[in-house]
């Protein structure tokens, strides 16, 4: 099995970074992380890169101003350099430029801690528990150039307290990215996932039929 190269864009602590490094480990898991890139210097996540083995870089976004694109290339140049088949990010607090977006066209993934469509953008979980739904959750898809969009590959639900504080929310919310993250990883990189007008179709597993009512009664 040729593993797919894949490196992981971070902003801070990235605890979906270490997600996906632990779960890399896995002799049989068809993706190795060979770079984590930050463009905050001394963000958390470059440490516990660094401890876990993984080359980790930092690209300011500071010194580029507005010119986001002059900012990308030198990613870019920092991608290419290591022959990188996948991009994660997560926790990447950057806009991306269409060109960007375009040089990775169907190998770029995020994580977006909502159920997307619904809470695009920042603030998620206080604007989840403002409107008062009962189920709330995470998701992750293919980067598009419209922000918070693009073709679902995983999402994963979890109930919603009435005393849930955005932070309560938040961590249960975390958990199940660190779950949902490793798994979309896993599929894309072994070639399951096929995009078909904009919707994910796997081509391997089937759904299992489960439901989550929130509250029980
Ligand atoms: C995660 O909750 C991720 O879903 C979110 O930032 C957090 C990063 O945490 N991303 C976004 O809001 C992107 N729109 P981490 O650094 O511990 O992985």
């Amino acid at each position: 099995m040729t593993k797919r190269r894949v490196a992981i864009l971070i902003s801070g602590r990235g605890s979906n970074m270490a997600a996906l490094i632990q779960a890399a480990r896995a002799p049989n898991f068809p993706a190795e992380i060979v770079l984590v890139m930050s463009n905050i210097a001394g963000a958390g996540g470059l440490e516990s890169a660094r401890a876990a083995g993984i080359e980790a870089v930092t690209v300011e976004s500071k010194p580029f101003g507005k010119d986001r694109e002059a900012f990308e290339r030198a990613m870019q140049d920092e991608l290419l350099k290591r022959n990188i088949d996948l991009v994660c990010l997560a926790g990447f607090l950057r806009l991306l430029t269409p060109w960007f977006v375009q040089q990775w066209d169907g190998r770029m993934i995020n994580i977006h801690p909502a159920l997307l469509p619904s809470y695009r953008g920042l603030h998620t979980h206080e604007r989840a528990l403002a409107d008062g739904v009962k189920i709330h959750g995470a998701t992750v898809h293919f980067v598009i150039p419209d922000v918070d969009a693009g073709p679902i590959i995983v999402q994963g639900a979890v109930t919603v307290h009435d005393n849930d504080t955005p932070d309560s929310l938040g961590a249960r919310v975390l958990q199940i990215e660190h779950r949902i993250y490793p798994q979309a990883l896993r599929m894309v990189a072994s070639g399951q996932i096929s995009i078909d007008g904009g919707i994910c179709k796997n081509t391997v597993t089937t759904a299992t039929e489960k439901t989550l009512i929130s509250p029980a009664s």
